[in-house]
C-alpha cells in the first residue's frame, strides 16, 4: 500500500516537505553561452516580469549576436550556405507551448515561437509557412549568413574529398602554384589566424551549440526557451530536437522545467526534456534526473564509450522549488586541442556564473 508520504511524493512530484516549505525565488538557468541571458532574465524577473518575458528577453541577445555561430544571426548554416533556425517556447501557468522549424531570414525565431503560441491554435509551424507566418506578424526578411560563418561553410565546403583527394570547391588542376588557405584569404582578407584556425575546427566538428534558458519567479511560475541554429553542415530541412516540445524543452508547471543542448538526435531518440522532468515528478532531484535520462542515450549505444565519444548532450533541469542542475553526456569537451569542462549559466539572485556539470563520461 502507498504511503500518505509516498503519496505526496508521487502526486505533487516534490517531496511533500521541501515542496510545503519551499517559498518561491527568482532562478534563471541556461547553456553556457547564457550568462548574459540569465542575467538580462533577470533583471526582468526582478522587476515583476512573466517569466517567458523574461526568457525571451535573454535568449534574443544570441539569437541578434553575430558572435554566437550555433543561435539566430550568425549561425552557421546547413549544406546549401543557409541559415536554417529552431526554436520552441513553453509558458508553465498556462501550460501552452509554440514552435518553429527550419524558418530562414527571421534573426529571431524563438519570437515567432511564440507567436504561434499565442496567436494561433497550432503548436508548431515549418519552413515556408513559418516564413510566412513571420512575415504577417511584421518581421523583415534579412540575410543571417554572416562574413565569418560564410568563412567557415566555404572552408567546410572544401574539406571534402573524394578518393583520389578530388574537391571542386578547391583549387583546379590549372591553379598556380600556393596553398588554397592564401586563397581564402584573397576571399576573406580581414580574417585573421584564430578565425581561421575557428572555421577549420568548426568545418571539421560541427557544432550543435544552442541556448536553452529555464526560470522560476518569486511567484512559483515557470517558463523556456530553446533557439538555434541547429546541427552545422545539415541537410536542408533537417529539424534537431531544440522545436520538440518534449526534447529541446519541457515545462511542467507542477514539477519544474528541462532542457537541453548538444546532439539533437540522441535527445530526440530519448524525449530528452519530457524524461528529465518526469523523473522528477518521481522524486529524482535535477542532477539525477538529468543523469538518468544521459543514461538512457548511453544505453542507446551500448554503452559503447567510442561511439558516445562522437557527440555530447548536455541537460538542464530547474524544480518548481527553485533547485537547478546541470548534466553532460561528457564532463569535458575538447576545442582546439583544449579540454573544456563542461559548464552551463545560472543566476539565482546572487549574480549571475558559470557551475559545472555533473557529467556521465570522463574524457581523459
Ligand atoms: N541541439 C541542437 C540540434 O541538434 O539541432
Amino acid at each position: 500500500m502507498i504511503s500518505r508520504r509516498e503519496c505526496f511524493r508521487t502526486v505533487a512530484g516534490l517531496p511533500a516537505l521541501r515542496a510545503a516549505q519551499a517559498r518561491p525565488r527568482n532562478v534563471v538557468i541556461a547553456s553556457a553561452n547564457g550568462l548574459r541571458a540569465c542575467n538580462r532574465a533577470m533583471e526582468l524577473l526582478r522587476s515583476g516580469a512573466d517569466t517567458l518575458d523574461a526568457v525571451l528577453a535573454g535568449v534574443n541577445l544570441n539569437e541578434e549576436d553575430p558572435e554566437d555561430n550555433t543561435v539566430g544571426y550568425g549561425g552557421l548554416p546547413n549544406e546549401d550556405g543557409i541559415v536554417e533556425l529552431d526554436a520552441s517556447v513553453m509558458h508553465g501557468p498556462t501550460r501552452r507551448c509554440g514552435a518553429v522549424a527550419a524558418l530562414r531570414n527571421i534573426k529571431t525565431p524563438s519570437k515567432v515561437a511564440r507567436l504561434v503560441m499565442e496567436h494561433t491554435d497550432h503548436v508548431m509551424l515549418v519552413g515556408e509557412g513559418a516564413l510566412r507566418f513571420a512575415k504577417a506578424f511584421g518581421f523583415q526578411e534579412e540575410n543571417l549568413l554572416t562574413e565569418k560563418s560564410r568563412l567557415a561553410w566555404l572552408v567546410w565546403k572544401q574539406s571534402l574529398r573524394d578518393r583520389s583527394g578530388h574537391n571542386n570547391w578547391t583549387d583546379g588542376l590549372d591553379a598556380p602554384p600556393g596553398k588554397p588557405s592564401a586563397r581564402l584569404r584573397e576571399l576573406f582578407p580581414h580574417v585573421d589566424e584564430a578565425t581561421l584556425a575557428w572555421a577549420w575546427q568548426v568545418a571539421m566538428d560541427p557544432p550543435t551549440g544552442t541556448i536553452n534558458c529555464l526560470a522560476l519567479n518569486e511567484r512559483g511560475e515557470m517558463s523556456g526557451v530553446t533557439t538555434t541554429s541547429g546541427l552545422a553542415w545539415k541537410i536542408a530541412g533537417r529539424v534537431g530536437d531544440s522545436p520538440l516540445p518534449g526534447a529541446g524543452l519541457w515545462v511542467d508547471q507542477d514539477v519544474g522545467a528541462a532542457g537541453a543542448t548538444g546532439r539533437g538526435e540522441e535527445n530526440i531518440r530519448i524525449a530528452g526534456a519530457h524524461t528529465v522532468v518526469e523523473n522528477m515528478r518521481r522524486g529524482m532531484d535535477p542532477k539525477e534526473a538529468c543523469l538518468e535520462a544521459l543514461r538512457r542515450v548511453a544505453r542507446n549505444f551500448g554503452n559503447d564509450a567510442e561511439r558516445l565519444a562522437k557527440f555530447d548532450l548536455t541537460f538542464y533541469a530547474l524544480r518548481k522549488d527553485g533547485v537547478y542542475a546541470s548534466a553532460s553526456l561528457w564532463n569535458a569537451r575538447v576545442r582546439e586541442g583544449k579540454r573544456v569542462p563542461a559548464r552551463y549559466a545560472v543566476n539565482d539572485g546572487e549574480g549571475g556564473r558559470l557551475e559545472l556539470c555533473a557529467w556521465l563520461l570522463e574524457r581523459k
